[in-house]
């Protein structure tokens, strides 16, 4: 075992977009685990597009600290215990931050199964997927027949939700940035049509893409997308607000999307936020969903796309990446 944890810190908040500038790398000793505690090695590092949101401020969490540590989630290993219940070689879920070692309280990892292949622990069966399926199923539940719009259909939650509601027999179209996102969404993952955002007026494509409204407008951009879609709804259509990618990596825009509150009362819409925790307890929980989501993915119905790259010290440069939509999938870093 090496004697020293790289660790990426936050040396200052961005004032617009995140560049490089932000994050500065250290080294520092590696901490040893107290008692209830665990010393777990990062594996894989999430990269989250709301990674770049927390430095904004209060999210749903306590705004990040600067000169402090990189905070993000992370499939980890343990490496020591004194916490009961967890081992040498246990893969767990974690806080670790942005570092190569972390020592965490036992009670605040979550012990996984060492299913192959691992990655799909942060991907389908992490965050990502139980957000696609909660978010569409709990809140945009779409029938057989309707039609819905997914944004950021290329990227890790958007992919996933798009095929799931496929999976329920909707119509499905998808948002997303270039021509090879568009094609791809179509032909490897089987939606409808899709939309390049980039390319024009996505109101009026979205139009002509869907003659009778929008049922269910899975929301992980906000801004001109979801006003686009806010004029697009059919009467009595739910939006699923999962996030607002294209709010988080600038300075907030001056004025928010027209249409709101006066479109969501003349359509008798529901428009609903959610943080995928809220849907973890109860019968039709966590435990529920990955079992559905377990049997999707091995009888081939859903497609899982992952982004992985390799070296700590690239965590940086692939969270600027992300947030310029360069992955397709979900995107992690090999530690
Ligand atoms: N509510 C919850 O509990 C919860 C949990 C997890 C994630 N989320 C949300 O889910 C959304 C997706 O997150 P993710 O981590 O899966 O990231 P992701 O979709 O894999 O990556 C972000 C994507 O956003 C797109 N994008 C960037 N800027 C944009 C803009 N200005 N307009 C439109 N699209 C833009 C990019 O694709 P293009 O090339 O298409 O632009 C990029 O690939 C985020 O809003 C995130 O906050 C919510």
């Amino acid at each position: 075992m090496p004697d020293i944890n790289r660790q990426v810190i936050l040396s200052q908040k961005p004032q617009g977009k995140l560049t490089s500038a932000s994050f500065t790398l250290a080294e520092g000793p590696i901490p040893s685990p107290g008692e209830g505690e665990v010393l777990v090695k990062a594996r894989f590092v999430s990269l989250d597009a709301a990674n770049r949101a927390w430095m904004q401020g209060v999210t749903y969490r306590s705004a990040l600290e600067t000169d402090a540590v990189m905070q993000g989630g992370a499939l980890a290993e343990v490496v020591a215990s004194r916490a009961e219940g967890l081992a040498p070689g246990d893969i767990v879920s974690a806080e670790t931050g942005w570092q190569d070692y972390a020592v965490l309280p036992g009670r605040h990892v979550t012990k996984l199964p060492k299913l192959e292949p691992l990655t799909h622990l942060l991907s389908v069966y992490g965050v990502t997927g139980l957000t696609a399926y909660f978010g569409l199923l709990r809140i945009g539940d779409p029938q057989p027949g309707e039609t819905v719009v997914v944004s950021a259909a290329a990227g890790a939650v958007g992919s996933l939700a798009g095929q799931i509601a496929k999976l329920k027999g909707a119509r499905v179209i998808g948002v997303a940035g270039g021509p090879e996102k568009c094609a791809w969404i179509k032909d490897e993952l089987g939606f409808d049509e899709a939309i390049d955002y980039k390319a024009g007026d996505v109101r009026r494509a979205m139009r002509a893409l869907c003659p009778n409204g929008v049922n269910v407008y899975f929301d992980n951009v906000g801004g001109d997308v979801f006003e686009a879609a806010l004029f697009n709804m059919a009467n009595h259509g739910r939006i699923v607000c999962c996030g607002a990618v294209s709010q988080y990596d600038d300075v907030p825009p001056a004025h928010g999307p027209r249409g709101v509150p006066g479109l969501i009362v003349t359509k008798r819409l529901k428009v609903q936020g959610f943080v995928v925790m809220d849907f973890y307890e109860g019968p039709q929980g966590r435990d529920f969903a990955l079992s559905e989501l377990q049997s999707w993915v091995a009888s081939g119905k859903l497609k899982v796309q992952e982004d992985v790259i390799d070296g700590l010290e690239n965590l940086p440069s692939a969270l600027i990446g992300l947030l310029a939509g360069e992955n397709r999938g979900k995107r992690m870093v090999r530690v």
